[in-house]
């Protein structure tokens, strides 16, 4: 099990398949909240679904070498970070997250992703990592912002979800960027 402590009772953990029925309670638990904004959390109904996101995560650790993590507080997986393939032609990837609404509003994502980014960026070298949100998904938009993401733009339709298309927010943090900031 590989484990980044946060501190404070949380850590950061590589999902791995064995973690698949905790990934489905979690899910089944914070369906409504989740699903709102991530069309994954809809779909996932059953212990396979939850392997096939997994197998997801672990093939693209294997190809890219970005983890899928969970993240645990008091031993309990309260969400996670997932990132998108490397486009090696720029140097850039994009981040997803999502936290079950009782772990929502502690810093706990802003905390997690913190830690994440040192991936693409100190790790990898990346120069950028993109964002998407839904431009309703203010929570979301607070997060990228108080990490320092630039927001870019509207994306127009370029998403469907539950059946609708929606507008995305863009944001991306930059390299440069990413080291002007203080990290302990
Ligand atoms: C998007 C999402 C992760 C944001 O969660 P969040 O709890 O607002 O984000 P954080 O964990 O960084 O916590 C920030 C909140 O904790 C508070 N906080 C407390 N201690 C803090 C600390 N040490 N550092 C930062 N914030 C702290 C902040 O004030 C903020 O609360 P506020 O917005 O009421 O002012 C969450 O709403 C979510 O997962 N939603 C469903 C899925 C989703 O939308 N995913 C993103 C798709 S793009």
């Amino acid at each position: 099990m590989f484990t980044y402590d946060l501190g404070d009772g949380a850590s950061l953990r590589i999902l791995e398949m064995w973690h698949a029925p905790e990934l489905l309670t979690f899910v089944q638990e914070n369906r409504a909240y989740l699903g709102e904004w991530l069309g994954w959390a809809n779909e996932m109904q059953t212990e396979g679904d939850a392997q096939h996101f997994i197998k997801r995560g672990i093939t693209r650790f294997y190809e890219d070498g970005l983890p899928w993590v969970g993240i645990w507080l008091n031993d309990q997986m309260v969400g996670g970070v997932l990132f998108f393939p490397i486009d090696h032609h720029i140097r850039a990837t994009e981040v997803g997250y999502w936290l079950g609404q009782q772990a929502a509003g502690r810093g706990l994502m802003t905390r997690s992703l913190r830690a994440m980014l040192r991936y693409p960026f100190d790790l990898f070298h990346l120069n950028r990592v993109g964002l998407q949100a839904d431009v309703r998904n203010v929570r979301s938009h607070t997060v990228a912002e108080r990490l320092g993401f630039t927001f870019e733009g509207i994306r127009r339709q370029v998403w469907e979800h539950n059946g609708q298309m929606v507008d995305m927010a863009s944001y991306s943090l930059l390299a440069d960027e990413w080291r002007a900031q203080a990290h302990s």
